[in-house]
């Protein structure tokens, strides 16, 4: 076991994402050997009640109400904001201002400009974005295999991320739906971790046209998103992000086809991915099914053994584990703020693509197009 700094934590939100993010720092250095001890030391929300119900559950130390409050104190080491879109830039700027390590739940912000601000703000800093789809086992090989060349020429990236849930969505005047709020509907919340993954996968953008709908009379924020991109690769692009595709729960998915192999990807099937290797003999062709827990894949040497599948939990865990062992090493951890403004970047002209209607090109400064 490796000698451990002590990193003190202070979350801002404690609802889905406060719970997945703090099983990660409970569980980081039980299933890996990281260069910090984490201490769960403040956890912030303004209903004191929930907020020690919380606390207690999951062991953080302290309670807050004001996240001004806990900000800046000099016993904070690192903030880790899971609250609704629109407070992440005050909360993450303020954290900037005061030294902190800063981890950070996507979208980045609700807009280009709040990105920016973000991004100037943590200059010099080690921030996060949990883009944690990143770290799934099975897409983190799909991206050794892309890297491999195995795929050879990319003809098509196609991708989806399909939900069911918009016609019924529970308290419909929750913040998801409030434009001031969440920013935008599906582009923000599903759209941008397709992006991420493209890009991370396929390399950046040439050019892209897209089309969003609002199905629910009334409704403030997009429902829809269909988005064609060109790849700087040469390859064509299809998404479809959307909370009304009905009998799909969670379905990110991605399917890459080359000239020499083709791959695909299903998050309700996380643990598996499908590898069709075109330079086998035709005879062999076909999509084979890859259980994608080991030997030799990424990570999960370090949950259980082969065939012992693992659960979306752990890609909140993968990705903490790369944060801190590139935080002890003082190098870069990606995806980072600078990172998810390039999603942010790319999110807006999807914006102005479907206001202007046609095709729009991504400059190549938001193209991001740097090695990742
Ligand atoms: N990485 C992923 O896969 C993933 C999945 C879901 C959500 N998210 C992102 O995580 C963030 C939170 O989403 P969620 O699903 O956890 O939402 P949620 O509604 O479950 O939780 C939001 C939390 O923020 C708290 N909050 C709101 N205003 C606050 C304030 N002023 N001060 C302190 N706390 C405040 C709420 O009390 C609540 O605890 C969003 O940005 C969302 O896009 C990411």
């Amino acid at each position: 076991m490796r000698k451990r700094g002590v990193l003190n934590v202070a979350m801002i939100g404690y609802g889905f994402m406060g719970r997945a993010h703090s099983n990660a720092f409970r569980q980081a250095n039980s299933f890996f050997d990281t260069p910090y001890a984490l201490r769960l030391k403040a956890i912030c929300g303004r209903n004191t009640a929930n907020v020690q119900k919380m606390a207690a559950e999951w062991g953080w130390e302290e309670t807050v109400g004001e996240w001004e409050a806990i900000i800046s104190r000099p016993d904070i080491d690192v903030v880790d904001i899971c609250t609704p879109n629109y407070l992440h830039a005050p909360i993450a700027i303020a954290a900037a201002q005061a030294g902190k390590i800063i981890l950070c739940e996507k979208p980045l912000a609700n807009t280009v400009a709040e990105a920016e601000r973000m991004a100037d703000a943590a200059r010099g800093l080690s921030t996060l974005v949990w883009f944690n789809y990143r770290r799934v086992p099975a897409v983190r090989f799909a991206r050794e295999l892309v890297q491999q060349h195995r795929l050879g020429q990319v003809y098509h990236y196609r991708g989806l991320y399909l939900q069911s849930w918009g016609r019924s969505p529970g308290d419909p005047g929750a913040w998801r739906f409030k434009a001031d709020q969440a920013g935008s509907g599906v582009m923000g919340d599903l759209l941008s971790h397709s992006l991420d993954l493209a890009v991370w996968l396929n390399g950046p953008m040439r050019k892209l046209c897209s089309q969003i709908q609002v199905f629910e009379p009334g409704r403030k924020v997009d429902d829809a998103v269909t988005v064609l991109a060109e790849f700087a690769n040469g390859s064509m692009g299809t998404f479809e992000a959307t909370r009304f595709a009905m009998g799909n729960q969670n379905r990110n998915s991605f399917e890459i086809n080359g000239s020499d192999g083709s791959i695909e990807f299903n998050l309700e099937r996380m643990n598996h991915l499908h590898y069709n290797d075109l330079r086998e003999d035709p005879s062999l062709h076909g999509r084979r099914e890859i259980l994608v827990t080991g030997p030799g894949h990424p990570y999960v040497d370090r949950f259980w053994p082969p065939g012992h599948v693992i659960g979306y939990e752990h890609t909140f865990i993968a990705t903490l584990v790369d944060f801190l062992d590139a935080l002890s090493r003082g190098e870069r951890f990606r995806p980072d703020f600078a990172d998810a403004l390039g999603v942010q970047r790319l999110l807006d002209l999807v914006s102005k693509s479907s206001q202007q209607g046609g095709w729009i090109d991504v400059p190549a400064s938001e193209s991001l197009s740097d090695v990742r």
